[in-house]
């Protein structure tokens, strides 16, 4: 222990996502749009969409399976799991059934929600149970079916939005690879991203309503998320780099939520960070929100692309409005 606390390594990622793909071509027959207008405005190209028969467990669990196979550990040896997700199976919580799918008898597990800063949320709050003693082996996953909640008919928000699902295991560590976080939210700007219960009045006995409704639909401000996340994340990675006393010439791999590859441009841009280091899958998942960080880093270290030791400066960004930094080193030994 150093006088932070207990070091903490990011040892496993794993990922899961529907079979299904649809392409932007698929999608100009159901709304007006364009190919070239989604992929010169997005960069997205096409998305997995889960179907009735696939379950947000499932996949999480997928995606937990893997993650504790890459760091060498069991189910057994987890102590907890936290669940980033906006699109739960069960509104009490879907942390408990992936729990319950892997085995982990040991760990207790939670659901938490902010949107697409999700996983970056769940990072910070892992790694206060580490630094502390608390837990040594959790598991986090990012997993979201935002497929079931978009107004496919809005071509201006169902041409982003995707599902799928990805984790990392964090352990307590000799050496510490979590070198710096900030996580920031301004709930006054909550409207321009919204996927909100509405209650209608039913009368149970006279003088007496309870408000029964079900959630709408996501509502999106394109134009204001764009500004905000063009704005607040290069601000939000300078202070988590600052914590961690690098600069962003120290930095390896910009991964960013994968919202828009138009904000990934600007960000580096902003940041003067090369193209070459930005991280990039949404071409092929679209926004899939909670799990967008996680699925990219476990395509990126599957491929060989980031290695142990590589410092990778992590940031999600959305609704909430919720946005958050994290500044790691892959790996458990450089
Ligand atoms: N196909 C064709 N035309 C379209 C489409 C479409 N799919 N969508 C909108 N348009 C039209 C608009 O109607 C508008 O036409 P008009 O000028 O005649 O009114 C024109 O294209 C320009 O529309 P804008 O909304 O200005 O387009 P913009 O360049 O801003 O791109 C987009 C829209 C892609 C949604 C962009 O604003 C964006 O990516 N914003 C960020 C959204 C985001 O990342 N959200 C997720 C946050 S993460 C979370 O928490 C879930």
């Amino acid at each position: 222990m150093n006088q932070l606390g207990v070091g903490i390594a990011i040892t496993g990622s794993g990922s899961a996502t529907p079979d299904v793909s649809l392409d932007n071509h698929q999608l100009s027959l159901m709304v007006e749009t364009s190919d070239e207008w989604i992929k010169s405005r997005t960069g997205i190209q096409a998305r997995r969409l889960a179907d009735a028969q696939v379950s947000l467990t499932q996949l999480a669990a997928r995606a937990g399976k893997n993650a504790i196979a890459m760091a060498g550990i069991t189910p057994q040896d987890l102590d907890l799991i936290i669940l980033a997700t906006s699109t739960p199976d069960d509104l009490f919580g879907t942390a408990g059934q992936i729990q319950a799918s892997l085995g982990a008898t040991q760990a207790v597990a939670f659901d938490l929600t902010a949107a697409c800063s999700g996983f970056v949320f769940a990072m910070v709050t892992a790694a206060q149970f580490i630094r502390t003693g608390t837990y040594k082996n959790v598991l986090l996953i990012g997993a979201d079916i935002l497929s079931r909640w978009v107004n496919w008919q809005d071509r201006g928000s169902c041409i982003l939005f995707a599902d799928g699902a990805g984790a990392v295991v964090m352990q307590a560590n000799e050496c510490d690879r979590f070198l710096g976080f900030s996580i920031r939210s301004d709930g006054t700007q909550y409207k321009y991203l919204q996927l909100a219960y509405v209650p209608q009045n039913q009368e149970l006995v006279k003088g007496i309503e309870v408000g029964k409704g079900n959630f709408q639909p996501i509502v999106m401000n394109g134009k204001e998320i764009y500004r905000f996340a063009v704005q607040k994340v290069p601000e939000v990675i300078e202070k988590a780099l600052f914590h961690a006393n690098l600069t962003t010439e120290d930095i390896d791999w910009l991964l960013l939520h994968q919202a828009n590859q138009r904000i990934l441009d600007a960000v580096a841009e902003r940041l003067k960070i090369n193209s070459a280091k930005v991280i990039s899958n949404l071409a092929n998942y679209g926004n899939t929100s909670a799990a967008s960080i996680p699925l990219a880093l476990d395509e990126a270290v599957r491929q060989g692309k980031v290695k142990a030791g590589d410092a990778i400066a992590a940031a999600g960004f959305g609704a909430g409005l919720t946005w958050g930094a994290t500044i790691f080193r892959w790996g458990r030994q450089s």
